[in-house]
């Protein structure tokens, strides 16, 4: 393509650094759109014949269906996806597959076509998301009354319901939601036009290339436009940031499947066995979401290390920004099906839960409260004669609502029988109805309010 200036041809080494077909092939459905785009506006703009464009349209297509058909062809003397397109092209129709290339290059083209990739794998990750959030929605609708114990530092804090803490993950994924909205808005501005660096001298229509892609406009400058990634790491970073939710939900399903916890039976179908332990059911499918999020955050290091420090505009080092978007995109689209699955066939052992709950004095700040609200003790004072209760309970082994009245009563005389009613599990989570709180009627309503925004029946 570019043998005219050279007396040799490059060494075997040269050819294979600079390949990029092992991977770029992966954007030939955008490579042909591309270039249908930009011939159709050449043809418009009588920049080439309308018989040349006919004549190239229709040999894209044949390409587009040979690669449907066999996939694409990987020779490394091609470079890459649009030179391998380009000369199929003229093995198809001649000489006129030349003037497909008037008025672009290379550096607008590939710009386009991954910003095209990047359009498609923002809108895939936005529709598992989806049924992601409808999977949490379901399940902690059905759970808005099961209690189990909530945890700081992993120790036994206070009572909360499963379905707010499930309503927990929904608020993460809706923020990821938005973070890939954000992205794919940003992202929507065609470069196409823009050619090597400098724009072009033929009188085209770059309003007509972007409308045709339906991106919102063309780039406004065009050394910016070949040397932007930023769409590529905007869409890493909210990968990463995604992953590192999943990774914190699957790290809630590895506790929560684990013996000693017993709160959750996971679905056989996202479980594994072991070779030699035959009782053994293990959690590698949230593991491995776990692990995935390590990846896919080294993706984003990856490019962004790559992006810092290059002058405008192109630079070679900027075609080693397609590998860690791919295998983050793949690694995430993976990620997000586990876990809906995993939300959505886990069975939970909502009695254990319970039982959970009912250890570790859980329901000490209500009694502190009560205090509060009773015997209008100041919170202080009544946090400290608390304190003296869950020594004395835990002395005798009992929990704080089988101490006797009297024993409660020598530690403060002004607690009377009405406290018992407070110190339940049940009491502690629906006492607790403040905006945004644990309390049954609270998740009711973050329920209700999150399926109408994912349009299920209410
Ligand atoms: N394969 C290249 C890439 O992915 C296409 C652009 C090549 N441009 C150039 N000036 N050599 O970045």
């Amino acid at each position: 393509m570019w043998g005219g200036r050279f007396a040799e041809g490059p060494s075997a080494i040269m050819r294979e650094i600079n390949a990029s077909i092992p991977f770029d092939k992966a954007l030939w459905r955008q490579d042909i759109a591309a270039s249908r785009a930009h011939v159709a506006m050449l043809g418009a703009c009588d920049i080439v014949s309308g018989e040349d464009a006919e004549a190239i349209l229709a040999g894209l297509d044949q390409v587009a269906a040979e690669y449907e058909a066999n996939g694409v062809p990987e020779d490394w003397a091609l470079e890459d996806i649009h030179m391998t397109t380009e000369s199929r092209l003229a093995e198809l129709i001649g000489p006129a597959a030349g003037r497909l290339h008037t008025a672009r290059s290379r550096n607008d083209q590939v710009a386009t076509d991954f910003r095209l990739w990047v359009r498609d794998a923002i809108d895939q990750v936005m529709d598992g998301l989806q049924g992601l959030q409808r999977a949490l929605v379901t399940q902690a609708g059905e759970h808005n009354g099961s209690i189990m114990p909530g945890f700081t530092h992993l120790q036994i804090a206070q009572p909360v319901t499963l379905g707010h803490h499930l309503m927990a993950y929904y608020e993460m994924v809706s923020r990821d939601v938005s973070r890939f909205a954000d992205a794919r808005e940003r992202l929507n501005q065609c470069p196409l036009g823009s050619a090597a660096l400098a724009g072009t001298g033929f009188p085209i229509d770059r309003e007509m290339t972007a409308q045709a892609l339906d991106f919102d406009r063309p780039t406004a400058n065009s050394l910016d436009a070949v040397s932007d990634r930023d769409f590529a790491l905007d869409y890493l970073n909210a990968a990463a940031q995604c992953s590192l939710h999943l990774s914190r939900l699957a790290e809630e399903f590895v506790i929560w499947a684990s013996q000693p916890f017993g709160f959750v039976r996971m679905a056989d179908s996202l479980s594994t066995g072991s070779s030699i332990m035959p009782q053994k059911k293990n959690p590698d499918a949230a593991e491995l979401v776990r692990g995935h999020a390590g990846r896919i955050t080294g993706c984003l290091v990856s490019l962004m290390v790559t992006m810092k420090g290059l002058p405008l505009a192109y630079s070679k080092d900027m075609q080693d920004d397609k590998p860690p978007v791919f295998e983050a995109a793949n690694l995430l689209c993976l990620s997000i099906a586990a876990m809906t699955g995993m939300v959505a066939d886990s069975t939970f052992n909502t009695s254990r839960m319970r039982q959970a709950a009912e250890m570790g004095y859980a329901t000490a700040t209500d009694l502190a409260d009560w205090l509060v609200r009773q015997a209008d003790i100041p919170f202080r004072e009544a946090h400290h004669i608390t304190g003296a209760a869950v020594k004395l309970a835990e002395g005798r082994g009992v929990a704080l609502d089988q101490l006797p009245l009297a024993d409660l009563q020598a530690i403060d005389s002004r607690i009377d029988d009405r406290v018992f009613a407070a110190l339940s599990v049940e009491a502690s989570v629906a006492a607790r109805n403040s905006y945004g709180g644990t309390a049954p009627e609270q998740v009711r309503k973050q329920v209700a309010g999150a399926r109408k925004t994912l349009g299920m029946e209410p």
